[in-house]
């Protein structure tokens, strides 16, 4: 939209036109700028951030008298004009779980030795580290020589932000010694310090530009700069604590991998410890949990990594984080403010749920204007209402809860909530099931929330991932009745003049709106009629579509969007059908729950009774195989996962463990045996390659033998694996 805009001239505008204008654009690039700098948390793409920017530029030509000293395009760092390259990750970058307790961290010292196998007198080491509250980043050195440097992005997929990132002192050009392998990817944290944070804020404020909220804030916005003469002005710095590929082995522990780090230039996060026990790390949390406010940067917690790197490399992943290593982080930070508004969303299975509308505040460096209530049982419980003063906290990156009241600040007025029962989008009932604390509204198919939430999440970027389709133009496409649910998506480019008439209404609806606001004449709008809008934007997306027509089969069955199935378990069920008629084939019958086809959904690792079910009756809707049909019908295809391994010679077998195994534990097997493209099941059937029988194996060994599967001792299948 902001991109037609630029396309109309500016010739035919008056001065009052312009200046009324010039203050319109600029408040919008406040608003975007503080949602930018201030809460991370961009409400505008760059492209249109650009737009209003250009727009600005072009009226101020045209009338240089109305040029505003504050005006938001006179700053350096606005968002960046156009996307960095996009690079994938050779090794992806993973995340951490969380400690928020010491429990937790006794637990996590138990599943590691339970894993192992290692019995509780003998030690493990572990190092504590501080976690640095910035953005991370991947340096890859070849031959010692910085080649690339890429943010997270995704984990999977970061952006290209080399330039930038030589820039920064504490990034070396060239690794110094010579003992490097000759491909060295080393990770770690750019952050800024706390007070050159505030000195350059000073400096900000004196000239008149957006204050960054916090140092990540300004670590993360000086990173992600196109022009890197601006990153070299801005003073980020550079901690080392990971490693992504490397050519050779890099050493015994973590501790070693650090001070080789050290040797070749990198600076380390430090104060670290060595401890050998749950005890050990608690110690160096407190110590850590001491010394925070006099350590120069921010913290938000303190990591624990298993030392040794072979144990490391045993304990292996779940999901997208490590076995090894856990974050602990420090409490919540809490503040207080006023409730002003309760309102109600609709998700896409027709949950409600209560937000609280709040005077903003800032909260652990973050402006904080809504917060959950979770659902109506917890209102009830803490006896929330309308007008109460509220303590709020903020947890990392989780959303912001409201932890309970201040009774004697309770204005009068103030009446219990009356949570609703019907929805406030469709109308329709909204029930609770019985055992069930979410109301949910029955409207189905008529709900609008529940479908543009649905059509929200098909396009979602772990899903179809569908550039372009954002919420603004979900809306526009499902009100204008193009989209109703996922497959019209796919028939979009037959209707491209139905797209582009949506479009041009909604810039004259706009453009009318702004002007009645302006109490403006009608001029420009007329003008804007005349100007034909550019339809590039129409054209992208529907390219964006096409190129989506064969995603992966774990995206499309994530995308389907049934209840309790999240990407993790849709990366299992494509593993497992391979492609989609057999998935969808076997989950019909799987409905009956004497089949041996519900037996074996049941037998995949990570798939319990309640995920089991719920798929089961998402499949048993008439209308949820239909908007299957219609996918394939309109020509979308998912191609079949690519096997994690496939040189292993057990890629796509699905093997059996059974008896006590001599020389790992039960999970350790499975992690493994999965790591090389297995599937393990925990039951023996036709369909099953291998069983391995440990000492004492029962009667999954008699039935395998039933049924002629190949047995191998532990031996054999350690020899087959390439491990023995
Ligand atoms: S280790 C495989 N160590 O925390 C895990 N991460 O919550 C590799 N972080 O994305 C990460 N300080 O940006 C590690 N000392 C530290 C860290 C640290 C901060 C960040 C990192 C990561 C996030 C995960």
């Amino acid at each position: 939209m902001l991109k037609e805009e630029n396309a109309r001239s500016v010739a035919g505008l008056s001065f009052a036109e312009a200046t009324s204008e010039i203050a319109n654009l600029s408040a919008q690039m406040q608003q975007a700028d503080a949602a930018y700098y201030q809460q991370d948390m961009p409400i505008m793409s760059d492209a249109d951030y650009d737009s209003l920017r250009l727009r600005i530029e072009a009226l101020v030509a045209l009338f240089p008298e109305l040029e505003r000293d504050d005006s938001p395009t006179k700053r350096v760092g606005a968002a960046p004009a156009q996307g960095f390259r996009k690079v994938r990750h050779a090794v992806p970058m993973l995340s951490l779980s969380n400690a928020f307790s010491d429990l937790d961290v006794e637990e996590f010292v138990d599943r590691v030795r339970r894993f192992l196998g290692i019995p509780a007198d003998t030690a493990i080491a572990f190092v504590a580290e501080p976690k640095i509250d910035g953005l991370s980043c991947a340096l890859t050195y070849e031959r010692g020589r910085l080649v690339l440097a890429a943010t997270r992005g995704d984990g999977e997929e970061g952006e290209d932000v080399t330039a930038n990132a030589r820039q920064v002192g504490d990034i070396p050009e060239k690794l110094e010694g010579d003992d490097w392998p000759d491909i060295m990817e080393i990770r770690g944290e750019v952050y800024m310090e706390r007070d050159s944070f505030t000195a350059m804020n000073a400096r900000r404020e004196e000239a008149g530009l957006p204050l960054f909220a916090n140092p990540r804030n300004a670590a993360a916005g000086s990173l992600r700069q196109l022009d890197a003469r601006v990153t070299a002005e801005r003073p980020v710095r550079f901690f080392a604590y990971a490693w992504g590929r490397h050519s050779e082995k890099l050493g015994e522990t973590q501790s070693t991998v650090r001070q080789r780090f050290a040797r070749w230039g990198l600076r380390l996060n430090e104060p670290t410890a060595k401890v050998m026990d749950a005890a050990g790390l608690l110690g160096h949390y407190s110590h850590i949990q001491e010394i925070r406010p006099d350590l120069p940067f921010d913290i938000d917690g303190v990591v624990y990594k298993v030392d040794r790197l072979d144990l490391q490399e045993r304990l292996g992943f779940v999901s997208r984080a490590p076995r090894w290593a856990i974050a602990h982080k420090f409490p919540a930070e809490q503040a207080r403010t006023v409730l002003e508004k309760i309102e109600i969303q609709v998700g896409r299975t027709g949950a409600l749920t209560p937000v609280a509308r709040l005077l903003p505040i800032t909260v652990g460096g973050v402006v904080v204007s809504n917060a959950t209530l979770h659902n109506e049982d917890e209102i009830r419980r803490k006896d929330i209402r309308v007008g109460d003063t509220v303590i709020i906290q903020r947890a990392g990156d989780v959303i912001p809860q409201v932890v309970s009241i201040v009774p004697d600040r309770r204005p009068k007025y103030a009446e219990p909530y009356v949570f609703p029962d019907k929805c406030p989008i469709c109308g329709s009932n909204a029930v609770r099931d019985e055992g069930e604390v979410v109301r949910r509204c029955t409207g189905g198919l008529i709900c609008a929330a529940q479908a543009v939430e649905r059509l929200r999440h098909f396009v979602s970027r772990n899903a179809f991932d569908i550039e372009g389709m954002g919420d603004e133009n979900i809306k526009l496409l499902y009100d204008g009745g193009l989209v109703r649910s996922p497959p019209d998506i796919f028939h979009l480019k037959n209707r491209e003049e139905n797209v582009k008439r949506l479009v041009v209404q909604r810039r004259e609806q706009q453009a009318a709106a702004r002007l009645t606001a302006k109490g403006a004449s009608e001029q420009t709008a007329k003008a804007a009629k005349k100007n034909p809008p550019e339809f590039k934007d129409v054209a992208n997306l529907l390219a964006a579509i096409e190129s989506r027509r064969h995603v992966g089969l774990d995206r499309f069955i994530f995308g389907l969007g049934i209840r309790h199935v999240g990407e993790t378990t849709g990366r299992l069920l494509a593993r497992s059908y391979g492609t989609l008629d057999h998935f969808v084939e076997e989950m019909e019958k799987a409905g009956d729950r004497t089949s041996p086809a519900w037996t074996e959904l049941l037998s995949i690792d990570g798939i319990g009774t309640v995920v089991a079910e719920a798929i089961t009756e998402f499949f048993a809707e008439p209308h949820n195989r239909a908007v299957i049909d219609a996918l394939k019908t309109a020509g979308v295809d998912p191609h079949p996962l690519e096997r994690q391994e496939t040189n292993s010679p057990v890629a796509g077998k699905t093997v059996v463990f059974t008896g006590t195994l001599e020389t790992m534990t039960r999970p350790e097997a499975k992690a493994r045996a999965e790591a090389l493209g297995a599937k393990v099941a925990g039951s023996v059937s036709k369909k099953t390659d291998f069983v391995i029988a440990g000492e004492d194996s029962g009667s999954k060994l008699k039935t395998a033998r039933a049924l002629g599967v190949t047995v191998l001792t532990e031996s054999e299948w350690l020899t087959l694996i390439g491990t023995g």
